[in-house]
């Protein structure tokens, strides 16, 4: 059995979204279409693609639709084969053969280690993969996913390991950074995590990106982790703490990444995913005449 078989995944989605507002007012940010679909589907099929087909996704009370989006729709499926549309009525079935969900509520947003906590009933003693939607990882053209680099990362060491990205120094303040000790080509040795730091202060310019392989060991810690910034647990605080205990190994995954989880980030992806789908080419010469009217 592969390691991909044991180990569940977790995605937290109950967070309120506030900077896509209006348009997560009263509608999942994860259900928002990049293209033709919805932003949490391209990632349960990079975790199913990697193996990972136990997942639960913990949701808010008004965060349904994602139940909905990945149950089946017998009604919209014999509609479509009665007009001969079989191939599209099998694209709409398989969504929900994609992976086994499971769903749990956090009925308060009480912060994303929060969230993470409220997994462990459902993955128990065991390693496991964290997932967060608005990171949508297209693989590299001819390899594997992120999540298959990270367990493969995890096979070798036994040890937690968090995907990341180089970004431009400008941008490192608003994000998860790390410090740590190269051990390999794209890989180092986490030693210190520091959330949003400024840019003097930022050790590297190594991001946190939204894909962890945790040990369970970071159940015990979250729960020990007191409210932060916003009065919400913070996972980055447990993180700095499982450094203190565990090895921790930090992957600059292959692959482009696209946050989606504002509306400039968003766009760029729906653009890139739109000139890999069927209307690439209309995409593509409405992009070079706008680009001649800028
Ligand atoms: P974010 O920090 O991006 O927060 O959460 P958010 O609410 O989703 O979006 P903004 O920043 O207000 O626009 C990171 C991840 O953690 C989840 C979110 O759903 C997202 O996947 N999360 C956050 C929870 O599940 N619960 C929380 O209480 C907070």
């Amino acid at each position: 059995m592969s390691v991909s078989n044991i180990l569940k995944a977790v995605f937290p989605a109950a967070g309120l979204g506030t900077r896509f507002l209006p348009a997560t007012k009263n509608q999942p940010k994860e259900m928002l279409s990049l293209y033709d679909k919805p932003a949490i589907q391209y990632v349960i099929e990079e975790a199913a693609g990697a193996g990972l087909k136990d997942i639960l996704i913990i949701i808010a009370p008004n965060k349904r639709s994602i139940i909905d989006h990945f149950d089946r729709n017998e009604l919209l499926e014999k509609y479509l084969e009665a007009r001969g549309k079989e191939e599209l009525a099998k694209k709409i079935k398989k969504i929900s053969e994609i992976a086994r969900l499971h769903y749990t509520y956090q009925v308060d947003p009480l912060g994303l280690g929060h969230a993470v906590l409220m997994a462990e009933p459902f993955i128990g003693n065991s390693p496991f993969a964290v997932y967060l939607a608005d990171d949508i990882i297209d693989p590299p053209p001819s390899g594997k996913n992120a999540s298959q680099q990270m367990i493969d990362l995890f096979s070798e060491t036994g040890s937690s390991v968090i995907a990341l990205e180089a970004v431009s120094w400008e941008k490192v303040s608003g994000y998860g950074v790390v410090d740590g000790k190269k051990i390999g080509e794209r890989k180092i040795k986490i030693t210190n995590v520091v959330e949003k730091p400024s840019r003097e202060e930022a050790p590297s310019n190594l991001t946190i990106v939204g894909r962890y392989i945790f040990t369970p060991t970071i159940f015990e810690l979250l729960k020990n982790t007191p409210a932060g910034r916003n009065g919400e647990i913070q996972l980055t605080d447990a993180i700095q703490k499982l450094i203190e205990i565990e090895p921790v190994y930090g992957l600059e995954f292959e692959g482009r990444r696209f946050d989606t989880g504002d509306p400039a980030g968003f766009l760029e992806a729906t653009v890139e995913f739109a000139l890999k789908g069927e209307d690439s080419e209309r995409i593509r010469k409405y992009l070079i005449e706008l680009s001649k009217k800028l």
